[in-house]
């Protein structure tokens, strides 16, 4: 039993560190871009001008726990796996170094005292108000966060932008739209739509690099700084992507009680998340990990649709409909009216 444990528990800390090592430094790109690459580790080492022996201390480790392949009767030489194959997508890389970066092993540190106190408490161990505050003290840091989120975006863009009817709608607004991946994607597939405004904090706007740009510049983008618990624009659509599992119920209500009273008549909301009871039941391990950085980072969670409907009762919102977009790890669309 021990040496079961031992096995299961001895990596995990080191499996992350690994992870962001290898993505920081490229590794997986150095051994080529299909399952049939191989190449000497020392090669790899000699290109970075990196330890060829610490480099297949950490890729021999890597390969007992699943990522990339160690060529049997050739010594030091390395091939990917599925698993480390899918780290040369540079949208899966960001991912890697967020959720393996600084601001997440911080984070954690005080998972017990959160427990403990029923309160989140990364703040503490980030030694800032909250995750927000590190960010807007870390630019470096928050510039990871937003390619990691920009990461995932990208991938789902074009199904969210086709799962979600933008046909009825003058202005559509991306609340907390970060890099506005989503918004110029809805914009290039509804030539209808007259205006997408992408409204995030001054200072993620600010940090938007031109190669972060997946789009050129509409005219019909805009883009507007703010504070979505103070004021957002007026607008027809509001669409809500991966923002409300990231704040507690009552702040959950706050955003959406602003949003309440800037929306047009007849508008919706778009709130794009995962439902704890309607995804793919292969997503239970990617659910619940969300779930509890959810938990750590910010004090929130990832929903069931009874847990939606009860937090929209203090809203001027209800469910009008909610669209699945039906693939793995994939997010739905639920659609909100006013009562
Ligand atoms: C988890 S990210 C989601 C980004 C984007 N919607 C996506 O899915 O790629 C949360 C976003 O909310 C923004 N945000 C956090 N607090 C905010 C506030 N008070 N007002 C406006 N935006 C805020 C963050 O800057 C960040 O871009």
């Amino acid at each position: 039993m021990v040496v079961k444990y031992q096995d299961f528990s001895y990596p995990t800390l080191q499996l992350s560190s690994a992870l962001y090592a290898v993505a920081k430094l490229g590794i997986a790109e150095k051994l080529g871009f299909d399952l049939e690459c191989k190449k000497k580790v020392s090669d790899i080492a000699k290109d970075l001008g990196a330890n060829a022996d610490y480099l297949f201390r950490t890729m021999h480790f890597l390969a007992v726990n699943g990522c990339f392949i160690e060529v049997p009767n050739e010594e030091g030489v390395f091939k990917h796996n599925d698993i480390s194959l899918a780290l040369v997508d540079p949208s899966i890389r960001a991912e890697t170094l967020l959720i393996n970066g600084v601001c997440h092993y911080r984070s954690f540190e005080t998972l017990d005292e959160t427990i403990l106190t029923g309160k989140c408490q990364s703040g503490k161990a980030l030694n800032s108000k909250d995750v927000w505050d590190f960010y807007a003290k870390n630019p470096d840091k928050e510039v990871d966060f937003a390619r990691a989120m920009t990461a995932k975006t990208k991938r789902l863009a074009p199904i969210l932008a086709t799962l979600g009817d933008y046909s009825d709608f003058d202005t559509v607004c991306d609340i907390g739209g970060s890099q506005g991946i989503l918004i110029s994607e809805i914009l290039s597939k509804n030539p209808n739509v007259k205006k997408g405004i992408n409204f995030d904090l001054a200072a993620v706007l600010g940090n938007i690099k031109s190669e972060d740009r997946v789009h050129p510049v509409d005219h019909r983008y805009s883009e507007c700084p703010g504070d979505f618990f103070v004021r957002v624009p007026a607008a027809d659509c509001y669409i809500l992507k991966m923002i409300l599992h990231d704040w507690d119920d009552n702040k959950s209500k706050e955003i959406l009680n602003t949003i309440g009273k800037s929306m047009n008549n007849n508008g919706r909301v778009h709130i794009i998340e995962l439902i704890r009871d309607n995804q793919n039941p292969i997503d239970e391990k990617y659910l619940a990990s969300m779930d509890l950085y959810m938990l750590q980072l910010f004090g929130a969670k990832e929903r069931s649709l009874k847990q939606w409907e009860e937090l929209l009762k203090d809203t001027p919102f209800v469910i009008d409909h909610v669209k699945n977009s039906a693939i793995p790890h994939g997010p739905n669309i639920i659609v909100l009216r006013k009562k």
